[in-house]
């Protein structure tokens, strides 16, 4: 699906190179509409407020929030308050980080008169690569699903959660990228969707997408997947990530850690689609050193909806006076992940062969 006439799903350079229009998905799956961000401020505002989300589309938002700053002011100093800024809307995902500094790197060293046209061109070879590298993640994750399809014989069930689909990215997907690919070579297949609470990126963006795409799918409550294993109903788990550490440690959506838990215990494979621009070699224990963003318990006592008139409206789901903890993000320990899938191939998460992706 995309946005009629545009090349790319999730977010695309406007022609006269003075903006950028994403999917502003706090909408979905009640309306598609279109952001305009003109302003690295606009830029940041649409990733701290979630318009946009999902770890490659932040980062590739923040290249053009750093090349709409060229723009007005290309100094040093004016490059390296805006990528601060932009750094400072969301910590868990390292692909805000990866590009801002790969930005940075590219910039700095030009004349300051060259540095509007080469931060264009280099926000829009972030974006092509994470295209490419996602369709690459897709071909090595959909041999798992054909595999599993030919010894099950059946229709193979996926279990995801959050959503890392073509609306995360800016195309294709991480974890739903194999789904697609599988899908195109005619693997029949159904997708179990967690809801993901508090903020509903399974219930909302993945449904929502799979729809788009016309692949079958059931949304389910974020404590059913364990269930579903038990009972021999999900035959692979494929996630998506926000930081994965040297040693193979996976930082994902909150709630993930469970799942793969509950896979660990049933004997079901668990799978993370990591774009390589996902790991963060400068860390080793995910548990002790990754930051988790902790986000306003109103996402948590609220919840939002269309109301009778077409509006968004929010309702209260919590006493009004009991406190409530909204992280969003937890870290699944190396051990419970079966393998990652990456643009370089299907690799073990461990310290050896992440050092060989090199
Ligand atoms: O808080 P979000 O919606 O940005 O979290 C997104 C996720 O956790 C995704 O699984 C992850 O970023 C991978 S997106 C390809």
């Amino acid at each position: 699906m995309r946005v009629e006439g545009q090349a790319r799903t999730a977010i695309w350079p406007a022609p006269e190179r003075d903006a950028v229009f994403v999917i502003d998905q706090r909408l979905l799956p009640h309306r598609l509409a279109v952001l305009r961000l003109d302003t690295p401020e606009a830029a940041a505002a649409a990733i701290r407020d979630m318009a946009v989300r999902g770890a490659p589309l932040i980062g590739a938002t923040a290249a053009w929030g750093l090349a709409l700053q060229a723009r007005t002011a290309a100094d040093d100093a004016a490059l390296r308050s805006a990528a601060a800024q932009l750094n400072a809307t969301r910590p868990t995902a390292v692909n805000l980080a990866w590009a801002l500094q790969r930005m940075l790197e590219r910039l700095l060293p030009l004349p300051v008169g060259g540095r509007a046209a080469a931060a264009w061109q280099e926000a829009g070879r972030i974006a092509d690569e994470d295209v490419a590298c996602n369709a690459a993640i897709g071909t090595h994750g959909a041999a798992l699903i054909v595999e599993a399809s030919q010894r099950l014989k059946r229709r193979v069930n996926v279990l995801t959660h959050c959503n890392a689909g073509w609306i995360a990215t800016v195309d294709w997907g991480t974890a739903l990228a194999p789904v697609y690919k599988a899908r195109d070579a005619g693997v029949d297949l159904h997708v179990w969707v967690d809801e993901t609470r508090p903020r509903n990126q399974g219930a909302s963006l993945t449904a929502w997408e799979l729809g788009q795409e016309g692949i079958a799918h059931t949304v389910i409550a974020d404590n059913t997947g364990g269930h579903l294993m038990q009972h021999g109903r999900v035959d692979l788990v494929i996630v998506g990530c926000d930081r994965v550490t040297r040693r193979g440690d996976v930082c994902n959506k909150i709630g993930t850690y469970l799942k793969a838990l509950a896979a660990h215990d049933n004997g079901v494979p668990f799978y993370v689609a990591m774009p390589l621009s996902t790991l963060d070699r400068t860390m080793a224990d995910g548990l002790r050193e990754i930051t988790i963003e902790e986000r306003s318990p109103r996402e948590l006592t609220h919840i939002a909806g269309l109301g009778p008139d077409g509006a968004l409206v929010e309702v209260q789901l919590t006493p009004a006076t009991s406190p409530a903890l909204n992280l969003g993000f937890d870290v699944t320990p190396a051990r419970l992940v079966t393998a990652l899938i990456t643009e370089r191939g299907v690799v073990p998460a461990n310290e050896t062969s992440l050092e060989d992706l090199r």
